[in-house]
Protein backbone atom coordinates (compact mmCIF):
# COMPACT_ATOMS: atom_id res chain seq x y z
CA UNK A 1 0.00 0.00 0.00
CA UNK A 2 3.09 2.29 0.77
CA UNK A 3 4.21 2.11 -3.15
CA UNK A 4 0.99 2.84 -4.41
CA UNK A 5 0.82 5.80 -1.59
CA UNK A 6 3.86 6.99 -3.11
CA UNK A 7 2.54 6.79 -6.57
CA UNK A 8 -0.69 8.43 -6.03
CA UNK A 9 1.24 11.53 -4.18
CA UNK A 10 3.72 12.15 -7.23
CA UNK A 11 0.95 11.78 -9.75
CA UNK A 12 2.39 8.77 -11.35
CA UNK A 13 0.44 7.66 -14.34
CA UNK A 14 -2.50 5.40 -13.58
CA UNK A 15 -2.06 3.17 -17.03
CA UNK A 16 1.34 2.45 -15.49
CA UNK A 17 -0.15 0.80 -11.88
CA UNK A 18 -0.63 -2.68 -11.99
CA UNK A 19 -4.10 -2.59 -10.81
CA UNK A 20 -4.53 -6.35 -10.88
CA UNK A 21 -2.86 -6.10 -7.55
CA UNK A 22 -5.42 -4.04 -6.05
CA UNK A 23 -8.62 -5.91 -7.34
CA UNK A 24 -8.86 -8.56 -4.44
CA UNK A 25 -9.31 -5.93 -2.08
CA UNK A 26 -11.23 -6.47 1.02
CA UNK A 27 -13.71 -3.82 2.27
CA UNK A 28 -10.85 -2.79 5.22
CA UNK A 29 -8.24 -3.06 2.85
CA UNK A 30 -10.62 -0.55 0.40
CA UNK A 31 -10.63 1.96 2.85
CA UNK A 32 -7.23 1.74 3.96
CA UNK A 33 -6.28 2.43 0.28
CA UNK A 34 -8.74 5.35 0.52
CA UNK A 35 -6.99 6.91 3.23
CA UNK A 36 -3.78 6.31 2.13
CA UNK A 37 -4.54 8.49 -1.23
CA UNK A 38 -7.15 10.52 -2.02
CA UNK A 39 -8.11 11.05 1.94
CA UNK A 40 -4.42 11.51 2.90
CA UNK A 41 -3.83 14.43 5.17
CA UNK A 42 -1.25 15.78 2.45
CA UNK A 43 -3.50 15.75 -0.32
CA UNK A 44 -6.05 17.42 1.87
CA UNK A 45 -3.74 20.17 2.40
CA UNK A 46 -2.46 20.05 -0.96
CA UNK A 47 -4.28 18.30 -3.42
CA UNK A 48 -2.96 16.83 -6.75
CA UNK A 49 -4.60 17.48 -9.95
CA UNK A 50 -8.47 16.77 -9.30
CA UNK A 51 -8.82 14.83 -12.66
CA UNK A 52 -6.11 12.91 -11.84
CA UNK A 53 -7.49 11.77 -8.60
CA UNK A 54 -10.90 11.48 -10.29
CA UNK A 55 -8.98 8.80 -13.15
CA UNK A 56 -6.97 7.40 -10.13
CA UNK A 57 -9.77 5.87 -8.30
CA UNK A 58 -12.15 5.18 -11.40
CA UNK A 59 -9.35 3.02 -12.30
CA UNK A 60 -9.35 1.10 -9.19
CA UNK A 61 -13.36 0.80 -9.08
CA UNK A 62 -12.63 -0.70 -12.75
CA UNK A 63 -10.46 -3.35 -11.30
CA UNK A 64 -12.64 -4.15 -8.55
CA UNK A 65 -16.06 -4.49 -10.69
CA UNK A 66 -13.67 -6.90 -13.06
CA UNK A 67 -13.14 -9.25 -10.32
CA UNK A 68 -16.59 -8.98 -9.16
CA UNK A 69 -15.32 -7.81 -5.91
CA UNK A 70 -17.71 -5.38 -3.49
CA UNK A 71 -16.99 -2.13 -3.88
CA UNK A 72 -16.91 -0.21 -0.55
CA UNK A 73 -19.60 2.19 -0.61
CA UNK A 74 -16.86 4.86 0.49
CA UNK A 75 -15.27 4.88 -2.74
CA UNK A 76 -18.07 5.34 -4.33
CA UNK A 77 -19.05 8.33 -3.16
CA UNK A 78 -15.50 9.56 -3.46
CA UNK A 79 -15.62 8.60 -6.98
CA UNK A 80 -18.89 10.73 -7.27
CA UNK A 81 -17.72 13.83 -5.12
CA UNK A 82 -14.39 13.41 -7.91
CA UNK A 83 -16.49 13.50 -10.52
CA UNK A 84 -17.90 16.81 -9.86
CA UNK A 85 -14.74 18.25 -9.10
CA UNK A 86 -12.54 16.78 -11.71
CA UNK A 87 -12.98 19.81 -14.04
CA UNK A 88 -11.84 22.39 -11.58
CA UNK A 89 -9.92 25.73 -13.35
CA UNK A 90 -7.08 25.94 -11.18
CA UNK A 91 -4.23 26.04 -13.73
CA UNK A 92 -1.98 24.52 -10.73
CA UNK A 93 -1.88 21.62 -8.47
CA UNK A 94 0.36 19.53 -5.69
CA UNK A 95 2.95 16.68 -5.89
CA UNK A 96 4.66 15.15 -3.10
CA UNK A 97 7.55 12.81 -3.67
CA UNK A 98 8.30 10.82 -1.13
CA UNK A 99 12.03 9.76 -0.39
CA UNK A 100 11.50 6.53 1.90
CA UNK A 101 15.47 6.45 2.33
CA UNK A 102 15.69 9.78 3.75
CA UNK A 103 11.97 9.50 5.42
CA UNK A 104 11.56 12.79 3.55
CA UNK A 105 8.67 14.40 1.23
CA UNK A 106 9.39 17.06 -1.02
CA UNK A 107 5.55 18.68 -1.93
CA UNK A 108 5.80 21.06 -5.61
CA UNK A 109 3.42 22.99 -6.85
CA UNK A 110 3.12 22.44 -10.43
CA UNK A 111 0.96 23.37 -13.48
CA UNK A 112 -1.49 20.74 -14.77
CA UNK A 113 -0.07 21.12 -18.12
CA UNK A 114 3.36 20.24 -19.87
CA UNK A 115 3.50 23.58 -21.66
CA UNK A 116 2.61 26.93 -20.22
CA UNK A 117 2.91 30.45 -19.94
CA UNK A 118 5.42 29.53 -22.79
CA UNK A 119 7.99 27.49 -20.36
CA UNK A 120 8.27 23.78 -20.40
CA UNK A 121 9.39 24.91 -16.22
CA UNK A 122 6.53 24.73 -14.16
CA UNK A 123 6.01 21.14 -14.27
CA UNK A 124 8.68 18.26 -13.17
CA UNK A 125 9.89 16.09 -15.84
CA UNK A 126 11.36 12.44 -15.78
CA UNK A 127 15.15 13.77 -16.13
CA UNK A 128 14.37 15.66 -12.51
CA UNK A 129 13.03 12.26 -10.73
CA UNK A 130 16.30 10.31 -12.63
CA UNK A 131 19.03 13.01 -11.18
CA UNK A 132 17.16 13.33 -8.02
CA UNK A 133 17.25 9.13 -7.31
CA UNK A 134 21.34 9.44 -8.85
CA UNK A 135 21.77 12.39 -6.07
CA UNK A 136 20.35 10.60 -3.30
CA UNK A 137 22.41 7.16 -4.22
CA UNK A 138 25.78 9.23 -4.92
CA UNK A 139 25.15 12.14 -2.31
CA UNK A 140 29.15 11.83 -1.72
CA UNK A 141 29.95 13.82 -4.84
CA UNK A 142 27.20 16.85 -3.64
CA UNK A 143 28.15 16.78 -0.16
CA UNK A 144 29.59 20.29 1.51
CA UNK A 145 29.57 21.84 -2.14
CA UNK A 146 28.01 24.93 -3.50
CA UNK A 147 25.71 23.91 -5.77
CA UNK A 148 23.88 25.30 -8.98
CA UNK A 149 20.72 24.09 -11.20
CA UNK A 150 20.59 25.54 -14.62
CA UNK A 151 16.90 24.99 -15.78
CA UNK A 152 15.84 23.79 -12.55
CA UNK A 153 12.10 24.19 -13.46
CA UNK A 154 9.74 23.41 -10.49
CA UNK A 155 13.38 22.64 -8.38
CA UNK A 156 12.87 18.73 -7.22
CA UNK A 157 16.83 17.92 -8.10
CA UNK A 158 18.11 20.89 -6.43
CA UNK A 159 15.77 20.67 -3.65
CA UNK A 160 16.30 17.17 -3.21
CA UNK A 161 20.14 18.04 -3.48
CA UNK A 162 19.98 20.76 -0.12
CA UNK A 163 17.45 18.75 1.56
CA UNK A 164 18.55 15.21 1.26
CA UNK A 165 22.22 14.93 0.13
CA UNK A 166 23.89 17.63 2.58
CA UNK A 167 24.87 20.33 0.01
CA UNK A 168 26.75 23.25 1.58
CA UNK A 169 24.51 25.69 -0.68
CA UNK A 170 21.86 25.48 -3.51
CA UNK A 171 21.01 28.12 -5.77
CA UNK A 172 18.12 27.20 -8.04
CA UNK A 173 18.15 29.01 -11.68
CA UNK A 174 16.00 29.26 -14.66
CA UNK A 175 15.50 31.88 -17.34
CA UNK A 176 11.54 31.82 -16.68
CA UNK A 177 10.52 34.72 -14.79
CA UNK A 178 7.25 32.38 -14.46
CA UNK A 179 9.06 29.53 -13.30
CA UNK A 180 11.41 31.51 -10.72
CA UNK A 181 8.04 33.41 -9.08
CA UNK A 182 6.96 28.99 -8.63
CA UNK A 183 10.60 27.87 -7.31
CA UNK A 184 10.14 30.81 -4.68
CA UNK A 185 6.50 28.98 -3.64
CA UNK A 186 8.29 25.37 -3.91
CA UNK A 187 10.92 26.32 -1.66
CA UNK A 188 8.80 28.07 0.80
CA UNK A 189 6.70 24.77 1.23
CA UNK A 190 9.55 23.06 1.69
CA UNK A 191 11.94 25.17 3.96
CA UNK A 192 12.12 27.45 6.61
CA UNK A 193 13.38 30.89 5.87
CA UNK A 194 15.82 31.38 8.66
CA UNK A 195 17.85 28.16 7.36
CA UNK A 196 17.90 27.10 4.34
CA UNK A 197 20.67 26.60 2.36
CA UNK A 198 18.97 27.21 -0.87
CA UNK A 199 17.88 29.91 -3.06
CA UNK A 200 16.20 30.84 -6.20
CA UNK A 201 17.51 33.35 -9.09
CA UNK A 202 16.90 33.99 -12.30
CA UNK A 203 19.37 33.12 -14.56
CA UNK A 204 19.09 33.12 -18.27
CA UNK A 205 22.07 31.36 -20.21
CA UNK A 206 21.91 34.54 -22.90
CA UNK A 207 22.98 36.67 -20.04
CA UNK A 208 25.23 35.04 -18.05
CA UNK A 209 28.64 37.25 -17.16
CA UNK A 210 31.43 36.88 -14.81
CA UNK A 211 29.49 39.85 -12.12
CA UNK A 212 26.61 37.28 -11.86
CA UNK A 213 29.15 35.59 -9.48
CA UNK A 214 31.06 36.57 -6.62
CA UNK A 215 33.41 34.03 -4.07
CA UNK A 216 30.27 33.17 -2.07
CA UNK A 217 28.28 31.85 -5.03
CA UNK A 218 31.08 30.27 -7.16
CA UNK A 219 29.53 26.95 -8.18
CA UNK A 220 31.66 23.85 -7.25
CA UNK A 221 28.90 21.96 -9.36
CA UNK A 222 26.03 22.04 -11.67
CA UNK A 223 23.28 20.34 -12.46
CA UNK A 224 20.71 19.87 -14.83
CA UNK A 225 17.78 17.85 -15.82
CA UNK A 226 16.24 18.18 -19.11
CA UNK A 227 17.51 20.88 -20.53
CA UNK A 228 19.14 18.98 -23.67
CA UNK A 229 15.53 18.67 -25.01
CA UNK A 230 16.07 20.66 -28.25
CA UNK A 231 18.84 21.53 -30.14
CA UNK A 232 17.98 25.39 -30.40
CA UNK A 233 18.51 25.62 -27.42
CA UNK A 234 22.19 23.88 -27.42
CA UNK A 235 24.15 27.17 -28.21
CA UNK A 236 22.94 29.07 -24.99
CA UNK A 237 23.28 26.21 -22.95
CA UNK A 238 27.12 24.98 -23.94
CA UNK A 239 27.59 28.83 -24.18
CA UNK A 240 26.92 29.49 -20.45
CA UNK A 241 28.72 26.11 -19.62
CA UNK A 242 31.91 27.48 -21.67
CA UNK A 243 31.36 30.66 -19.06
CA UNK A 244 31.38 29.34 -15.53
CA UNK A 245 34.15 26.63 -16.31
CA UNK A 246 36.08 29.71 -17.36
CA UNK A 247 35.13 31.39 -14.51
CA UNK A 248 35.89 28.68 -11.78
CA UNK A 249 39.15 27.35 -13.40
CA UNK A 250 37.83 24.36 -14.97
CA UNK A 251 36.87 23.47 -10.81
CA UNK A 252 33.35 22.50 -11.55
CA UNK A 253 31.99 19.56 -12.47
CA UNK A 254 28.18 19.11 -14.50
CA UNK A 255 26.12 16.45 -13.66
CA UNK A 256 23.46 16.17 -16.09
CA UNK A 257 20.11 14.03 -16.51
CA UNK A 258 19.38 14.01 -20.24
CA UNK A 259 16.15 12.35 -21.39
CA UNK A 260 16.99 10.27 -24.72
CA UNK A 261 13.93 11.33 -26.90
CA UNK A 262 15.81 10.97 -30.16
CA UNK A 263 19.47 9.89 -30.07
CA UNK A 264 20.97 12.22 -33.22
CA UNK A 265 20.13 15.12 -30.73
CA UNK A 266 21.50 14.01 -27.65
CA UNK A 267 24.97 13.25 -30.18
CA UNK A 268 24.55 16.48 -31.39
CA UNK A 269 24.84 18.07 -27.71
CA UNK A 270 27.72 15.99 -27.39
CA UNK A 271 29.65 17.52 -29.98
CA UNK A 272 28.72 20.92 -29.27
CA UNK A 273 29.98 19.96 -25.44
CA UNK A 274 33.32 18.50 -27.45
CA UNK A 275 33.84 21.39 -29.87
CA UNK A 276 34.40 23.51 -26.37
CA UNK A 277 36.84 20.80 -24.42
CA UNK A 278 34.43 19.15 -22.29
CA UNK A 279 34.32 15.23 -21.61
CA UNK A 280 31.37 13.64 -21.17
CA UNK A 281 30.69 10.47 -19.23
CA UNK A 282 28.12 8.33 -18.75
CA UNK A 283 27.72 7.58 -15.10
CA UNK A 284 25.89 3.60 -14.80
CA UNK A 285 24.19 3.03 -11.51
CA UNK A 286 21.59 0.56 -10.10
CA UNK A 287 18.03 1.92 -9.76
CA UNK A 288 17.44 1.60 -5.98
CA UNK A 289 13.73 -0.01 -6.10
CA UNK A 290 12.35 1.53 -2.92
CA UNK A 291 13.51 5.15 -3.46
CA UNK A 292 11.26 7.45 -5.60
CA UNK A 293 8.54 6.18 -7.86
CA UNK A 294 8.83 7.53 -11.41
CA UNK A 295 7.91 5.94 -15.03
CA UNK A 296 11.46 5.27 -16.61
CA UNK A 297 10.05 4.51 -20.11
CA UNK A 298 11.79 7.06 -21.99
CA UNK A 299 15.74 6.47 -21.86
CA UNK A 300 17.43 8.97 -19.37
CA UNK A 301 21.17 9.20 -19.29
CA UNK A 302 23.05 10.72 -16.60
CA UNK A 303 26.30 12.45 -17.54
CA UNK A 304 29.21 13.85 -15.76
CA UNK A 305 30.69 16.70 -17.68
CA UNK A 306 34.30 17.94 -16.57
CA UNK A 307 37.05 20.24 -18.71
C1 LIG B 1 12.14 20.75 -19.80
S1 LIG B 1 12.30 21.97 -18.57
C2 LIG B 1 13.17 21.08 -17.31
C3 LIG B 1 12.87 21.61 -15.94
C4 LIG B 1 13.47 20.80 -14.80
N1 LIG B 1 14.89 20.79 -14.85
C5 LIG B 1 12.94 19.38 -14.83
O1 LIG B 1 13.63 18.47 -15.28
O2 LIG B 1 11.80 19.18 -14.37
C6 LIG B 1 13.60 23.04 -19.21
C7 LIG B 1 13.90 24.24 -18.33
O3 LIG B 1 15.00 24.96 -18.89
C8 LIG B 1 14.72 26.36 -18.81
N2 LIG B 1 15.44 27.04 -19.90
C9 LIG B 1 15.32 26.82 -21.23
N3 LIG B 1 16.09 27.67 -21.93
C10 LIG B 1 16.74 28.44 -21.01
C11 LIG B 1 17.68 29.51 -21.10
N4 LIG B 1 18.10 29.95 -22.28
N5 LIG B 1 18.13 30.08 -19.95
C12 LIG B 1 17.72 29.61 -18.75
N6 LIG B 1 16.81 28.62 -18.60
C13 LIG B 1 16.32 28.04 -19.71
C14 LIG B 1 13.20 26.45 -18.99
O4 LIG B 1 12.68 27.67 -18.48
C15 LIG B 1 12.74 25.22 -18.22
O5 LIG B 1 12.49 25.52 -16.87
Amino acid sequence: MNLLQNKFLSGYAVNKINWQDYQNLSWDDQSQLLNCTILHPLNKAQPVKKSYQYAFLKNFVKALEENNAEVHDAVYEQLGLLCQDKDDSDNYAFKHYCIPSQKQMVTLKESKTFISEGTTGLCSWQASLALSEWLLKHSEKIANKKILELGAGTGLSGIVAAKCCKAKFVTLSDGSPAVVNLLRENLSLNFDNEDSNIESRLLLWEDVSESDFSEHNLPEVLLGADITYDNSVFPALVGVLDKIFTITGNSCKLFLAATIRNEATFREFLSFLEAKGFSANEETYVRPSDDLVWDESTPIRILSVTR
